[in-house]
């Protein structure tokens, strides 16, 4: 392991990698080193920004320099893994934007090379960082609610509708989250994951069974904007059956006005039931459970900070020890949105099972 402070390597310098810098500058024990982006003008005006000594266009380059202990790779979802696949063979630790791979067989060869290789990986299931996810799971484990009966858990963004984050009309950054062709695999593969990753974290239990609509609205004159087919799904429904019994609805969508970036956890129990709610960066939890059931009151629960993914990834890299989100983790979470997939094509319900190479595994 080298030595303190941790080295990171920005592997792409879009929207996302604004907030990569900036919680990584928030770390005493880390330095962003270096960046690499193909688009030279972006790489360069990001450095210049933040103050980061070297730019590459080209992994290759930045690899052969070697002068980083780490990756943070925010990538758009289909350059995840051919960049992923070339960095493991440095042996660094790698932090990987969502989803890890646009299908859970790429996401798997992912996760086994790093595991081949004992790689510190994780992925930036960010909202593992808030202190509402974090408490919500903790009563859900003490027992508070019982035993959990029902999850309701919603991802809401209406980029579509108001121009807040831009034109996606016109911008690049917007147009390929529409398009199948450019690696999209449309809201459920941009939100489903973490909305999915909500409910499971805070209800402690994994899907046992999917079933899936997924829909993609009418939005331009045949469904194109220049390169971009906008055929990607941009609203999706998926009802659950958990490992640990209990049914859920996991649905997103990108036309919900009056939503910027909210999500909302419900999470219903034999004993009780709390709810989360997030937009933009504010958020609250709240409890009844105990007596409160028979008079259906509500309270507000305090939340304690916790630390966010990047904290915990640098953790991970100093002392060697993996945490948690891991490629694994996002790899099984992959494994239930490609049956989402599949369940919108067939019209049923699938069950979540070990796919054949892990099956013969474990015998
Ligand atoms: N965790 C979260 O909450 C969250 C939020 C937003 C986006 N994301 C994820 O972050 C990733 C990036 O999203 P974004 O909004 O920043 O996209 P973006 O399009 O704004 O930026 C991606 C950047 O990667 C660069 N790039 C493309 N191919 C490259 C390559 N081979 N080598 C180096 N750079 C390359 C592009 O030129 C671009 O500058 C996506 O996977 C997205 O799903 C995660």
């Amino acid at each position: 392991m080298s030595a303190s402070p941790v080295r990171i390597l920005i592997l792409g310098t879009g929207a996302m990698a604004e907030r990569h810098v900036h919680f990584f500058g928030e770390i005493e024990e880390c330095r962003v080193v270096a960046a690499v982006d193909i688009a030279e003008a972006r790489v360069k005006a990001f450095c210049a920004e933040h103050d980061i000594p070297t730019y590459f266009t080209d992994l290759d380059a930045a690899i052969a320099w070697g002068e980083f202990d780490a990756v943070s790779n925010i990538t758009p979802d289909p350059v995840h893994h051919p960049t992923v696949m070339k960095l493991v063979e440095t042996g660094k630790p790698i932090l990987c934007e969502k989803p890890l791979a646009p299908t859970y067989p790429l996401a798997l060869e992912m996760t086994e090379a790093v595991e081949r290789r004992g790689i510190v990986n994780m992925v930036n299931l960010r909202y593992r960082g808030l202190p509402v996810m974090q408490k919500a799971r903790a009563l859900v484990q003490d027992g508070v609610i019982g035993s959990v009966r029902h999850i309701d858990a919603a991802f809401l963004h209406s980029w579509l509708v108001g121009n807040h984050w831009g034109d996606w009309r016109t911008e690049e950054r917007w147009l390929w989250r529409l398009s199948s062709a450019h690696g999209s695999s449309g809201v459920l593969g941009d939100l489903g994951i973490h909305i999915l990753d909500f409910a499971c974290f805070v209800a402690d239990q994994m899907p046992g069974s999917v079933h899936c609509r997924l829909k993609t609205f009418a939005k331009a004159e045949n469904d194109r904007i220049g390169e971009y087919g906008l055929d990607a799904n941009d609203s999706f429904v998926m009802s659950l059956e958990f490992d640990g019994g209990a049914l859920g609805l996991v649905h997103a969508t990108r036309w919900a006005p009056g939503y910027a970036n909210a999500q909302n956890v419900a999470v219903y129990g034999s004993k009780g039931g709390l709810e989360i709610w997030f937009e933009s960066e504010e958020m609250g939890l709240r409890l009844c459970a105990g007596e409160d059931v028979h008079t259906q009151t509500w309270r507000d629960v305090e939340c304690p900070p916790v630390p966010n993914t990047y904290r915990e990834f640098v953790d991970a890299v100093m002392s060697g020890d993996n945490r948690q989100p891991s490629f694994r983790h996002a790899a099984e979470l992959q494994h239930v949105l490609d049956l989402a997939f599949e369940s919108d094509r067939l019209g049923r319900t699938l069950e979540v099972e070990p796919p054949p190479q892990l099956k013969e595994a474990t015998g």
